[in-house]
């Protein structure tokens, strides 16, 4: 029986050519021109090879491979793209992409490669859960680019400094270069050192013994041991105090914590990401972040563009939210936005990137039930502006605050972003919603309990 074949590319010419070329090597063929077509043929027909672009107009082929990984093991993946480099070959293969093809290539080329991918072994399954919270949107040249940045690094044990204005989506890609990891089923832990006070931060990390101090009352595993073989995010990286980034550049160094009250060292292999909405090369001159310990963080560091720079991907990530609040709110399926509304969002600056942008989208379904009404997303879109934490990039930076003071905006702003959803807000905030109860009788922030939507 002939091989199956699914090849996926967006673009028309291209995908015709690859099917016509392999139709006639007496392959079974069938196409897809979008990721959601893609993940329809594969969730219904079984195919022993996907050829398929790294970036679709509304997904990307990253995301297409877990999918076919998940459910068809057996399938092995080449993955096409633009922008190829001999070093991104490697890394895909560890990916688990069978092999990887640059554009432009010939014809006989992808013969060639598709006969060696039939012929070899199929990889192993990796078990991976994909849920539409992972689901990276865009096809503009910016985000493609971070795209490949994360298929070069992801499989690499070195640590990777994220870079990227408020809402840019720097968890996110946090999260798919653990997925693409090799490891996807160890643990991802991420701790958000803003948000912890700097007494605790220490064992919050590494862990402490029983008595270690007043409150201990036995042993406690910090955020490295639980990422054990995984992957620890150290968020807003960009406010840790500098006693712990020297410990934090010990234990990359050393591969080794000593929980606090311990005088034994534990070896945990972690592979580090940290974050930041900082320029922290700035913070280094200005003798707030420790030299040795940036340099050892941003072995690779992946920059995200801001939203008005992308602006292409506005129309995709509307209809990506559209879709998630209707299915989340579960309402009847609703028109895609206007091209008013559309022309309206094209314009706005988005000081607070793609978040903002979804919580618009959201607060307009949410009080309007739709995405048609140009005057209410005006009045959305003005009252964000107004809104200071929205426009900053980095909440308080060059103002007088306490770090006590700092978090507690922090908070708030994340509240009433979440339009008080605290399992959102907790989620945002890379805490428990246990925690953020007490975070906010702390710091004195009023939780109404009517707005609790979750
Ligand atoms: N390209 C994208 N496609 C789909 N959703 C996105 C994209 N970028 C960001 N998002 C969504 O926007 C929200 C904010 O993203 P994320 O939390 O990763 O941003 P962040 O850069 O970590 O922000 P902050 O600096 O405020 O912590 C999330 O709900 C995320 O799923
Ligand atoms: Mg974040």
């Amino acid at each position: 029986m002939a091989a199956k074949i699914l090849v996926v590319d967006d673009d028309m010419a291209m995908r015709e050519m690859m099917a016509l070329a392999l139709s006639k090597e007496g392959y079974d063929l069938s196409t897809a021109d979008t990721s959601a077509a893609a993940k329809e043929a594969l969730s219904v027909g079984a195919y022993d090879l996907v050829v398929t672009d790294i970036y679709l107009g509304d997904g990307t082929g990253l995301d297409l491979l877990e999918l076919s990984r998940r459910v068809q093991p057996g399938a092995r993946v080449i993955l096409v793209t633009a922008h190829g480099t001999v070093e991104t070959a490697a890394s895909a293969q560890r990916l688990g992409v069978f092999d990887y093809l640059a554009k432009p290539f010939e014809i006989k080329v992808l013969v060639e490669r598709v006969r060696a991918a039939l012929r070899a072994p199929a990889a192993a399954a990796a078990e991976v859960e994909l849920g539409p919270e992972s689901m990276i949107i865009g096809n503009d040249p910016a985000i493609v680019e971070v795209y490949n940045e994360v298929a070069r690094v992801a499989p690499l044990p070195i640590p990777v400094l994220i870079r990227g204005e408020t809402g840019t989506g720097k968890e996110l890609i946090a999260r798919a270069l653990h997925r693409f990891s090799g490891h996807p089923e160890a643990p991802f832990v991420p701790l958000n050192c803003g948000a912890i006070p700097e007494n605790l931060l220490e064992s919050e990390l590494f862990g402490h013994r029983k008595g270690a101090f007043t409150g201990a009352d036995r042993d406690h595993r910090g955020a490295v041991e639980a990422a054990r073989e995984g992957t620890l995010l150290l968020d807003e990286i960009g406010e840790l105090p500098l006693g712990l980034q020297v410990k934090l550049l010990r234990f990359l160094q050393s591969g080794e914590v000593r929980p606090v009250g311990s005088d034994r060292t534990l070896e945990v292999p972690v592979r580090v990401i940290a974050a930041t909405n900082r320029d922290l090369r700035a913070e280094v001159t200005a003798g707030r972040f420790r030299e040795d310990f940036y340099y050892r963080l941003a072995a690779y560091e992946i920059v995200l563009p801001p939203l008005r720079e992308r602006r292409s991907d506005i129309p995709a990530l509307v209809e990506h939210f559209r879709r998630r609040h209707q299915e989340r709110l579960d309402l009847p399926e609703l028109q895609p936005a206007s091209s008013e509304v559309l022309i309206a969002l094209e314009a706005h600056p988005w000081p607070g990137n793609v978040r903002e942008l979804e919580h618009v989208v959201q607060r307009s379904i949410v009080d309007s039930g739709s995405l048609a009404d140009v005057q209410r997303v005006r009045a959305l879109l003005e009252a964000g502006a107004e809104e200071p934490e929205a426009g900053r990039s980095a909440p308080g930076v060059g103002d007088d605050l306490t770090l006590k003071e700092l978090e507690k905006l922090h908070i708030e702003a994340t509240l009433r972003r979440c339009a008080g959803n605290r399992t959102r807000a907790a989620e945002i905030l890379g805490i428990e919603r246990k925690s953020l109860y007490r975070k906010a009788e702390r710091l004195g922030i009023a939780l109404d309990p009517e707005e609790d939507e979750s």
